[in-house]
């Protein structure tokens, strides 16, 4: 992230498409980028226990997980609302805010957490 902005900087003044940039090569990976971030994070709840519907601790259960509060899958969008991203954000639709009882997330571990989601959250 700090690289790819860094470049920008540097590419300012010349017509450079920013999604060349940000493009298939930079993908977010599951296994080492995602859930590096839930296992720091989210442990003692959702790491080795099942908290209202969710345990993260796998690519299959968090994407098998189905969330109590929002009644379906934590990866499932639904009228643009995505319960594992919500509920990393300010001001969840249910509950209170993640990691529950610790600092939030960084900008940049949310941004983690949406790209992969944008990218449709595949196993990689
Ligand atoms: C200290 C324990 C604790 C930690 C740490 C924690 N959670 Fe939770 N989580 C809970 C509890 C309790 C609930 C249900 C109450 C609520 O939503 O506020 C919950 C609910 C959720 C839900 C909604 C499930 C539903 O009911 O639909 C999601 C999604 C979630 N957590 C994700 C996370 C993520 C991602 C992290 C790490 C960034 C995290 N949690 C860290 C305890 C925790």
């Amino acid at each position: 992230m700090v690289a790819v902005l860094v470049l920008l900087a540097g590419c300012q003044s010349q017509q450079i498409d920013v999604r060349q940039l940000v493009g298939p090569s930079d993908k977010v990976s599951f296994s080492e980028d995602v859930q590096p971030i839930l296992t720091r994070s989210c442990g003692g709840c959702h790491i080795g226990n099942r908290t209202s519907g969710v345990s993260l601790d796998s690519y299959q259960q968090v994407t098998t997980s189905v969330g109590a509060q929002y009644g379906r899958r934590i990866v499932e969008p639904e009228g643009g609302v995505v319960p594992l991203l919500d509920k990393i954000g300010p001001s969840p639709q249910f509950g209170d805010r993640m990691p529950l009882g610790r600092s939030p997330l960084a900008p940049d571990e949310i941004a983690t957490i949406q790209a992969w989601l944008d990218d449709g959250a595949p196993d990689n």
